[in-house]
């Protein structure tokens, strides 16, 4: 089958790349001449694990290519995604449709035969009618379906997460457009993959209420753990124990700084929108985003206090930066609030982080950039590990002691063993459980 991908970020390489996987020849288009440049090249604009093997393989089998010019990428296809970006407005929180719509524009002006046009951007609840309006307008003839298909990849994950996916959410109501959607995702469906047929509006609001449940569990533990450090409880063991119940499943509980990342604030804060206006203010939503967003400071506020209760003149040095492992993003990434709250204490910030250094020095200008762990932590007054890199898992602790000029660790990913940490003469703080040692 052949397929037009709009938007070579993360999600449409990601998406384009599986597809030609799957057997269909897919063109990526993105108006970004030196991405497009670049990808020919074979250099990837993003670090994802598995990607750049992925694309050379469908590339050199033919499968998968690259334009800047959408007319010649959407000529005969059977089905053109949008895979646009849907930031935030500025203004007002809501989701920027304006790349999408002038997506949707561009591919009605060209198009000549019957093609699906899926939305696999993020869009709020009742785009798809916006964009088949906008088609019609453009070409009153045109012979086209708008369908919802939301995407599920989390970073650092995203090929898994594709390739095997909990389920595929396909909003349509129109014969045609399900059987191409189905062929396009015969693969799956043979292996048995859940593939769930929706409305549009349906498969829409699935998206956003999928990433604002997930959020709302990450935040939820993370007040379980603060209530575990005041009664001296262990929220690994409370989180264990809840996630045993298989209503509540074990995803997802893992306290630490707040999520960040380009999907879950923004996200969040468009539902919140939309509720209000749909005259249904969704208070749960509301209080989950300044939950998080207080949490940030609380966590400057954590290091401080594990320092004797002042930074001033004081070095920090922090492991990771990036909102998550796996990833070279920093958008939203809970540093960038505690760093800069570190800094305003008056504390000297000195990072490593193995990917996200190019993208973090724009933001933390003011950072001392390390070239690895060690250097990082040498002469530091205090660690604190902000990304759980599985390279930070495995540090030698004794030689990281020996580095630190006093050994306080503060671990706001809970990578570290409390007793290890204790065997090794570190006062140490993490989330949730309890303090050893003091500094
Ligand atoms: C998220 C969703 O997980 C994907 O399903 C979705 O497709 C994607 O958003 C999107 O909308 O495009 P992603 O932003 O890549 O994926 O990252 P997650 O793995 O979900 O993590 C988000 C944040 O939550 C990170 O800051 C992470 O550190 C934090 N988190 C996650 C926790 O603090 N605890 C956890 O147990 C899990």
């Amino acid at each position: 089958m052949r397929v037009a991908m709009i938007g070579a970020g993360y999600v449409g390489l990601v998406s384009g790349a599986c597809f030609a996987d799957f057997g269909h020849r897919v063109t990526c288009v993105d108006k970004d001449a030196e991405k497009i440049a670049a990808l020919k090249r074979g250099e990837m604009p993003i670090y994802e694990p598995g990607l750049a093997e992925l694309v050379a393989k469908n590339v050199r089998e033919q499968r998968l290519s690259f334009t800047t010019s959408l007319a010649d990428a959407v000529k005969g296809v059977a089905a053109v995604f949008i895979a646009v970006g849907t930031p935030s407005r500025p203004a007002d929180g809501l989701a920027d449709l304006s790349y999408v719509y002038q997506a949707a524009r561009e591919i009605a002006g060209v198009m000549d035969g019957y093609a699906v046009i899926v939305t696999k951007s993020t869009v709020p609840v009742g785009t798809g009618d916006e964009i088949a309006r906008i088609i019609a307008d453009v070409q009153p003839n045109a012979d086209l379906s708008v369908v919802s298909n939301p995407e599920f990849l989390r970073e650092g994950a995203a090929i898994a997460d594709f390739m095997a996916p909990d389920r595929v959410v396909i909003g349509t109501d129109d014969e045609r457009a399900r059987e191409v959607m189905h062929e396009l995702y015969l693969p799956l469906a043979r292996k048995q993959t859940p593939i769930l047929f929706t409305q549009r509006r349906g498969a829409e609001l699935i998206k956003y209420a999928a990433n604002a449940f997930l959020a709302t569990k990450i935040t939820f533990i993370n007040e379980i753990a603060d209530l575990c450090e005041q009664a001296s409880a262990d929220v690994e063991e409370v989180a264990h124990g809840i996630g045993l119940d298989h209503r509540i499943g074990p995803k997802f509980l893992n306290a630490g700084p707040g999520y960040g990342g380009s999907c879950f604030p923004k996200d969040l804060l468009a539902l919140l929108k939309a509720g209000l206006d749909f005259g249904v203010p969704i208070r749960s939503i509301e209080t989950i985003i300044s939950i998080n967003d207080q949490r940030k400071r609380a966590m400057a506020r954590r290091i401080i206090a594990a320092c004797g209760g002042s930074i001033r003149g004081r070095t920090i040095a922090m492991l990771g930066l990036t909102f998550k492992a796996n990833t070279d993003d920093m958008r939203e990434s809970p540093s960038i609030a505690i760093v800069t709250a570190l800094q305003d204490a008056g504390a000297k910030v000195r990072a490593y982080d193995p990917q996200g250094m190019e993208h973090a020095r724009s933001i933390l200008s003011a950072v001392d950039y390390a070239g690895d762990a060690y250097a990082c932590a040498e002469g530091a007054d205090a660690l604190v590990v902000m990304t759980e890199w599985d390279m930070f898992r495995a540090l030698d602790l004794g030689r990281i002691k020996s580095l630190l000029k006093r050994p306080i660790v503060v671990d706001l990913r809970n990578i570290f063993r409390p007793e290890e940490m204790a065997k090794h003469g570190f006062a140490y703080v993490s989330v949730g459980r309890p303090q050893i040692g003091k500094a």
